[in-house]
């Protein structure tokens, strides 16, 4: 069998068998090569040439026993192939964090132009799982330094995996706290993606996000418990031209309803996404500081 033949069988198979996409993929398709081209290790920039090839005996066998983790386990690929792309760069991932697929990817992509005033020298991933939203900015943004953080140990146990696998240890420093509790600099951009989903929602996600670490899902209080204490603090922790990025996803409408007068900029996203603003240290201190 041809390797474009597998992969056409297998897209439809997750068509036919309620496969959940949304860890990296939109469609069947491009999620059956995902799973394909990374069980066997092969390249993307020759796709081409690899969807003609003839599979062997052995590839098949492998391929199914990871089709099955997939199709019967709701495994997303990123943690049955143990790597991901974010931001046109490989990450490895593994149960110990989400998986990156933050909107926040096209931001980086554009060097957040035009959201920010000068060059940020000193930029903070606040929630970094992965680490792929801090590890991906160092990459754009050359010369800056860049902390991550996370409260959760074994999270920060695979960012620093990725920051050494990117080369990145000289720049890129990984800081074990809870928010800002261990942060003691100043920074020009602040960028957050916690955990924003209720509850409620979380019990009705797709199983595919039963295998993801729930402490990088679930905030208390709608949603946003997390959210708004980044919100009351982040201003303390800004240079006097920062500017804070935040994902709050669908729970934009909630935390609107929260602060109605709020000056939020929602950002929008060519390739799909939502619930992500900018806000200035100014407005954050203006609007937010004094609910502390
Ligand atoms: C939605 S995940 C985002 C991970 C990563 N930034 C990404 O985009 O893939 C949220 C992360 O926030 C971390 N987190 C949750 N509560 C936290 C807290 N109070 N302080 C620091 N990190 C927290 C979780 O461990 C998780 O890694």
């Amino acid at each position: 069998m041809k390797l474009e033949e597998y992969v056409q069988e297998l897209s439809k198979r997750f068509a036919d068998n309620e496969v959940y996409f949304g860890h990296g993929t939109e469609n069947s398709y491009d999620e059956a090569v995902y799973l394909v081209f990374g069980v066997l290790g092969l390249d993307h920039n020759d796709v081409i040439e690899n969807l003609s090839r003839e599979l062997t005996k052995y590839e098949l066998d492998i391929l199914e026993r990871k089709a099955e983790q997939r199709i019967g386990n709701h495994i997303p690929v990123a943690y049955i192939i143990g790597e991901a792309w974010f931001a046109g760069f490989k990450f490895f991932s593994d149960t110990r964090a989400l998986i990156p697929r933050s909107p926040i990817a096209e931001l980086i992509e554009n060097k957040f132009e035009p959201l920010l005033e000068e060059h940020p020298a000193k930029i903070l991933d606040l929630c970094t799982g992965s680490g792929c939203i801090g590890i991906a900015t160092a990459k754009y943004f050359k010369d800056s330094q860049v902390d991550i953080s996370d409260n959760d140990r074994t999270c920060l146990n695979l960012a620093e995996k990725n920051i050494a696998f990117h080369g990145l240890s000289g720049r890129v420093r990984p800081i074990l706290s809870n928010l800002f509790e261990n942060i003691t600099d100043k920074y020009d951009l602040i960028i957050c993606n916690p955990p924003y989903v209720s509850k409620e929602e979380y019990d009705d996600l797709p199983n595919e996000y039963s295998h993801e670490p729930c402490s990088g899902l679930i905030s208390e209080d709608s949603g946003l418990a997390v959210s708004k204490r980044v919100l009351y603090e982040a201003s303390e922790y800004l240079s006097k031209n920062g500017r804070l990025v935040m994902e709050v996803g669908f729970s934009d409408q909630e935390l609107v309803r929260c602060y109605p007068s709020a000056p939020f900029l929602w950002l929008d996203f060519d390739r799909g996404g939502r619930g992500v603003f900018m806000l200035t240290a100014v407005q954050l201190a203006e609007f937010f500081q004094d609910l502390n």
